[in-house]
């Protein structure tokens, strides 16, 4: 939830679509086209219409955290010809998870996400102390496992 609202402050979606089309190209480079219910829970959805980067909506597991780590900071460090730019401050910003209950809890009763009341009590300190980082980097190695 964190990692995804970051995600969306930043304009990553502004770059990076999330919707793999039931294209050969597209699915040889990203893997199986996206369907229907893997965003059934997501408000909103970031299937996106431009692609300065590469789809990322199975981009999890793909790269280790310290590779994604390194590649938010500066991502010429480990793709020399990239155009992205970089996000350093990610790594600084500490999240205290001071609304992060009351945005499961309205994605849990305005939307029906199943959010269960052991993970909307435990969210909080689930998030507190981390970095922006860590919470995005979570989030984008979650990215394609919404269905088994
Ligand atoms: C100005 C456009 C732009 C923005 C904004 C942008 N990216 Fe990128 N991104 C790219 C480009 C171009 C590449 C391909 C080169 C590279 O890997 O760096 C890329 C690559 C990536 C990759 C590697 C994907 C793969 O399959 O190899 C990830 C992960 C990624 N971006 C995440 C993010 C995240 C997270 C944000 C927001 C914090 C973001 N990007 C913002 C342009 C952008």
């Amino acid at each position: 939830m964190e990692g995804r609202d970051i995600y969306i402050r930043e304009g990553c979606n502004v770059c990076h679509s999330q919707m793999i089309r039931p294209f050969r190209a597209e699915t040889e480079r990203y893997g199986h086209y996206s369907v229907a219910g893997e965003s059934v829970w997501e408000h909103p959805f970031l299937w996106g219409s431009k692609r300065t980067g590469p789809d990322l909506a199975r981009v999890g597991g793909r790269y280790s955290d310290e590779w994604h780590r390194v590649h938010l900071i500066d991502p010429r460090a480990v793709v020399p010809e990239s155009n992205m730019p970089g996000f350093p401050w990610l790594a600084e910003n500490v999240l205290t998870g001071e609304h992060t209950q009351e945005k499961l809890t309205v994605f849990r009763d305005m939307f029906g996400v199943p959010y269960t009341e052991e993970q909307i009590a435990n969210a909080k300190s689930d998030v507190e102390g981390k970095t922006e980082m860590d919470a995005i980097i979570a989030y984008l190695q979650s990215l394609g496992h919404a269905m088994k």
